[in-house]
């Protein structure tokens, strides 16, 4: 097994959105996933620690971090298709690139936890840290036309109320596995109250 204090160095110290923190809750998650769901664990937990630490400035992050993934499991003397297994989680794990669907139980279970990473309390602490990084409100009322198909009007911000309509808010029901779908359905609940509060507040309704 890679260890804990070993991938803590892949990681920049102080990203709070995919730095080592959500990747350890990835990795409780997968685990917990993985076990629940009878999942090669080695596999999922040496998924979960690299899934996010290639350096993305050349590739997407997700084949950045699967070539980084290469160079550590083959230094740590991994056999091929093992490695190939963990590289198949790494590309399958975003939401938004859809042209390696997670196939194995595995890459499912990853999926999961780093969506399930996305949402309830912890999903809506990120996503407004997300959006303060990039200078951006915790919520703006959206345009019309982006509620219909996703195209901001010009100069519309993209709050973190914005991220909720867009992705968020469909998360859970992009979740592969059982037990995953078990955990989702109290964070989604929470999540949306909690938006619903937001927008209320803000237009001065409660
Ligand atoms: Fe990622
Ligand atoms: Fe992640």
């Amino acid at each position: 097994m890679l260890s804990i204090e070993t991938a803590r160095s892949w990681y920049p110290a102080s990203d709070p959105v995919h730095g080592f923190d959500h990747v350890l809750r990835v990795y409780r998650i997968a685990e917990r996933l993985a076990q629940a769901e009878g999942a090669d664990l080695e596999i999922v937990c040496a998924a979960a620690l690299l899934h996010d630490a290639g350096d993305a400035g050349r590739l997407s992050h997700q084949h950045a971090s699967a070539e980084f993934a290469l160079q550590v499991l083959l230094a740590a003397g991994w056999p091929d298709e093992r490695i190939a297994a963990v590289q198949h989680c790494i590309r399958a794990h975003r939401f938004r690139d859809d042209s390696e669907q997670p196939e194995t139980l595995e890459a499912r279970v990853l999926f999961d936890a780093d969506k399930l990473d996305a949402i309830g309390a912890i999903g809506v602490a990120r996503a407004i840290a997300y959006a303060a990084l990039d200078s951006q409100p915790a919520y703006a009322e959206p345009s019309a036309s982006f509620l219909e198909t996703g195209q901001k009007a010009p100069s519309e911000p993209h709050s973190s109320y914005h991220e909720y309509m867009f992705k968020l808010r469909k998360l859970s029901q992009r979740l592969y596995t059982p037990s995953a779908r078990r955990l989702a359905a109290g964070r989604h609940q929470f999540m949306t109250e909690f938006y619903i509060q937001l927008a209320a507040e803000l237009q001065g309704e409660r």
